[in-house]
């Protein structure tokens, strides 16, 4: 059995809350990435189209001989692709990427309040159409801030399983994270160890000497403990593995609360704003 806990989500679906992500992974290594990850026991992967490497993830999960069935993929649409008409011909080609007839999990990669006259009300419904023909199990969204999830409840009837949102020590996200937590809507953490930028903190590389793990194990166990789903990203081997074992440790109520208290507010985020955030790919 895997160390690795599952969650509930909202629609009776569960996800396992440790994966491995596989943005600004080239193509050329995201096969042989994907397939290390699953050797180790990672059984969840976190895609998007925008990443361009949705066909090489469903390689890699081919070629480590493991059923389709046994590994959860989520991946997300492409923002240029938010007018339905776009949006179902997208999902489609996301699944013929991935080689599957279905995904685990489908996201609205971004809100985009400033495209498409903020109309991400019509995508998400589009998104629903996903989940009521079985093509995605559950659907969510990424990087939605309390307005949009307040607009998605007053104008459509599916509550999103997951909100996919920046959360590490430096930036903790929390009133986003609150509204999910009140709403049964998931929190995964993206950027779990802020592509690195976390591992050299002195709180955090102290707690690391004394619990005798690596100040990513921390970070990432502080996650856990959080109840968030996490899916750091690493194309070294021994950074995989290192990831994969946060289970067999427990921080204290005080080392949690000084990982939190790093949080520099906006000063801390490091991704884009999502209010402002307007980048369409050509
Ligand atoms: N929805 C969104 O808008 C959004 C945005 C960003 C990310 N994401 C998702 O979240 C996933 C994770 O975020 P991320 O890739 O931005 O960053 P991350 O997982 O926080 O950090 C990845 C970086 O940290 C390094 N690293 C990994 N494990 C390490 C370890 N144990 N010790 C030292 N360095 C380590 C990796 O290097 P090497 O690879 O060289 O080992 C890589 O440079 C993405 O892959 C993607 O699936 C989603």
């Amino acid at each position: 059995m895997s160390a690795v806990p599952n969650i509930d989500l909202n629609d009776g679906n569960t996800i396992p809350q440790l994966g491995f992500g596989v943005f600004q992974i080239d193509p050329s290594e995201t096969a042989e990435s994907v397939t290390e990850a699953l050797r180790v026991g990672y059984r969840h992967i976190d895609t998007a189209e925008m990443y361009g490497n949705e066909r090489e993830v469903g390689e890699g999960v081919r070629a480590s001989g493991l059923d389709r069935g046994d590994v959860f993929i989520t991946s997300k649409l492409n923002n240029s692709y938010h007018e339905p008409e776009d949006a179902r011909r997208a999902f489609d080609e996301t699944l013929s990427a991935l080689g599957s007839d279905y995904v685990d999990l489908f996201l609205i990669h971004w809100p985009l309040p400033t495209l498409y006259d903020g109309d991400f009300v019509s995508t998400w419904k589009t998104m629903e159409e996903f989940k009521g023909d079985g093509r995605a199990r559950s659907i969510g969204v990424s990087n939605f801030q309390i307005e949009h999830l307040e607009r998605l409840a007053a104008e459509t009837d599916t509550v999103p399983a997951v909100n996919q949102i920046e959360v590490h020590p430096y930036f903790t996200n929390d009133a986003v994270r609150s509204y999910g937590q009140e709403h049964g809507i998931a929190t995964e953490a993206w950027s779990p160890i802020a592509q690195g930028g976390v591992l050299e903190d002195s709180t955090v590389t102290r707690i690391a000497d004394r619990a005798g793990k690596t100040p990513a194990q921390v970070v990432l166990r502080w996650h856990i403990q959080r109840g968030d789903i996490v899916f750091p990203k690493s194309v070294t081997p021994s950074r995989m593995q290192e990831n994969f074992e946060i289970f067999d440790f427990e921080l204290n109520s005080t080392d949690m609360e000084e990982i939190s208290d790093l949080h520099q507010d906006e000063h801390g985020r490091t991704g884009p704003h999502p209010d402002t955030f307007d980048k369409v790919p050509s």
